[in-house]
């Protein structure tokens, strides 16, 4: 067993776990279930979630690997019992399918305005 420590939606936590347990099996044992299975091998990014605020598919990730960084899965986008505008603009446009993709979807897209807020908005960074 390795020992590590991350931040899992902005709580610490001290976990042992098994050198070959991949992060999804984490954090699904640790009762995060928006965190989904489809493929097992990095395609279909159901499983997707914030690694330091940059999506990663949790499938091909082993938990010891996170140690000493921050996880946050769709449970942790909340802030004060309030939706993140992501998922409030999900609801709002209909954009769940069948719904077992969806929370990767929505990591996804929090990843992709995380590193591009010019999205949200603002005037996209100039080429001149
Ligand atoms: Fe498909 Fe992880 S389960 S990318």
């Amino acid at each position: 067993m390795v020992n590590i420590e991350i931040k899992i939606n902005g709580k610490i936590k001290c976990i042992d776990v098994n050198p070959r347990m991949r992060l999804i099996d984490l954090l699904r044992s640790l009762g995060l279930t928006s965190v989904k299975e489809g493929c097992s091998e990095g395609e279909c990014g159901t499983c997707t979630v914030l690694l330091d605020g940059k999506a990663v598919t949790s499938c091909t990730v082993l938990a010891f690997q996170v140690d000493g960084h921050e996880v946050t899965t769709v449970e942790g986008l909340q802030t004060n019992g309030e939706l993140d505008v992501i998922q409030q603009a999900f609801i709002e446009n209909d954009a769940v399918q069948c719904g077992f993709c969806t929370p990767g979807m929505i990591m996804a897209v929090k990843s992709l305005l995380n590193e591009n807020p010019w999205y949200f908005g603002s005037s996209p960074p100039s080429c001149r």
